[in-house]
């Protein structure tokens, strides 16, 4: 086990690569703590439309310790509470994944000024505020790790004037962050996910799905687990040398020239 004992903090983990990674780190021995706006799991339109258990039930069935504490990631007092709650019920922090994103269709005519800001509250903003509140617990820890997902849209436009300027300072954030804590050996990383099986992909029609597929080099789409696993590896010693860096996990999305 990678993770034995270790206690982690899963933003978005009720459902979709949230869930994944908190089932992966329970695999691994890790207490997680599932901080999410709702405790029941989404259920997609295309994927994860049989998804029943709440992640607690589930990070419980591997074997490890789970948590729900409700959170919105675009409340700085309910981020705050977040990482309170999770140090006072486990005594100790190892591990803050900021994962909870959201995506709303529009262009720079269409997306409502709410919706601009929205995006940028709890896909960017939200990630400086926990880990302001997470650091001093992290520094302590033995094997500190701060995990962001970021997205392949942090390299190029085409996700809308919020969500893809979002990720992208989602990765220099993740780097900044980096900097600030190597000296108290505690890394800071980002996921960047390419196409992955969740419920935030219900605004796509099967046609737009099929052309994901059709990018994605690799012969299928991404499941949460892939997500999970990568998360797992930066999160375990084997990567304790491992910092501000921004790793793709998409298939090879964004392998080929002119993508
Ligand atoms: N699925 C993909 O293809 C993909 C690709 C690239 C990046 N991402 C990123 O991965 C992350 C997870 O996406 P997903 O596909 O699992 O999405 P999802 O919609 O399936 O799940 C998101 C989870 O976050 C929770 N959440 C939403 N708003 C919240 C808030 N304000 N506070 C707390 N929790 C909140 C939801 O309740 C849900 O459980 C996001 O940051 C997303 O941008 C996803």
């Amino acid at each position: 086990m990678q993770l034995k004992d270790r206690v982690a903090i899963v933003t978005g983990g009720s459902s979709g690569i949230g869930r994944g990674i908190c089932l992966e780190f329970a695999r691994e021995g890790a207490n997680v703590v599932v901080a999410d706006i709702q405790e029941q799991p989404k259920r997609g339109k295309y994927h994860e439309q049989d998804v029943v258990t709440t992640t607690v039930v589930e990070v419980e069935k591997l074997g490890s310790q789970g948590l729900f504490v409700q959170t919105d990631m675009g409340e700085e007092a309910s981020i705050h509470r977040m990482v309170e709650q999770a140090v006072s019920h486990f005594g100790r922090l190892d591990i803050l994944v900021n994962n909870a994103g959201i995506y709303v269709v529009g262009d720079t005519q269409t997306l409502a000024i709410a919706d601009w800001d929205r995006i940028m509250n709890v896909n960017l903003k939200a990630l400086f505020l926990s880990a302001r509140f997470a650091i001093p617990y992290l520094r302590p820890s033995q094997a500190g790790r701060i995990i962001n997902i970021a997205s392949v849209h942090a390299f190029a436009g085409g996700a809308g004037p919020a969500y893809a300027p979002a990720k992208a300072a989602v990765v220099n954030l993740t780097r900044d962050t980096a900097i600030e804590v190597a000296s108290d050996g505690v890394t800071v990383n980002a996921i960047c996910p390419g196409y992955i099986e969740t419920p935030i992909q219900d605004y796509l029609t099967q046609e737009q799905i099929d052309d994901c597929l059709e990018k994605t080099p690799l012969p299928r789409l991404g499941l949460p687990r892939d997500i999970g696993r990568a998360a797992v590896f930066l999160a375990s010693d084997d990567a304790e040398w491992i910092t501000g860096i921004a790793l793709p996990v998409d298939g090879g999305w964004l392998a080929p020239i002119g993508t």
